[in-house]
């Protein structure tokens, strides 16, 4: 029998940056961070972008690929906010989250390493739960996905939830979160809109 996914959700793109991530590095740790739990500090600045704007410019050219190109969506991009996570050795979030107001969401990591992960979760949890003999994107709850390249960029639509997950390294993780909104006209006949 064959089955197909209808409606898929979790869509996630991944892709490797060519870019200095020493410098970004030294950039980003410069920041002001406050800390959201033990060991997990964001930065002050929501508008991280305005000091790396060849990371900005790198994430949107991929960032209207996957729109474009992979979703077919007739839309292109621009930044709304964009942040640093800096989680040390053991820093971990317990709640997964979704963003608000935007339309995709990514995360960029500098540095990979065999302990830094990111956790998905499928926005609409099934009542009746049997075990599964074998995981697929069928019967998952949740999908964690390693970082373990460098300059790692990851690319999801804003309503889906995921979580900080622990840093299983001895080596401080830090992440560069954003949003990103439509630019210029979207949609067509009584749902047209124009974002400037
Ligand atoms: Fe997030």
């Amino acid at each position: 029998m064959n089955i197909e996914p209808i409606f898929p959700q979790a869509i996630i793109g991944q892709e490797k940056l060519n870019l200095n991530n020493e410098e970004i590095i030294k950039i980003i740790s410069n920041e002001e961070f406050s800390s959201i739990e033990e060991n997990v500090y964001v930065s002050k600045n929501y508008q991280i972008f305005k000091k790396l704007n060849y990371l900005k410019e790198h994430i949107l050219l991929k960032s209207t690929e996957y729109i474009r190109e992979k979703l077919n969506y007739d839309v292109y991009l621009q930044e709304s906010s964009s942040w640093v996570v800096k989680t040390l050795p053991t820093g971990r979030t317990n709640a997964s989250h979704n963003h608000g107001n935007c339309f995709l969401s990514g995360v960029f990591y500098p540095k990979g390493n065999e302990g830094f992960s990111i956790t998905f979760f499928k926005n609409v949890f099934e009542t009746w739960r049997p075990k599964p003999l074998i995981n697929n994107l069928f019967n998952c709850e949740k999908i964690t996905l390693k970082i373990l390249e460098d300059n790692t960029l990851i690319l999801f639509p804003s309503s889906l939830y995921h979580r900080i997950d622990p840093n299983l390294s001895k080596d401080i993780r830090f992440s560069i979160a954003f949003n990103l909104i439509p630019k210029g006209e979207i949609g067509e006949n009584d749902s047209k809109i124009y974002y400037k």
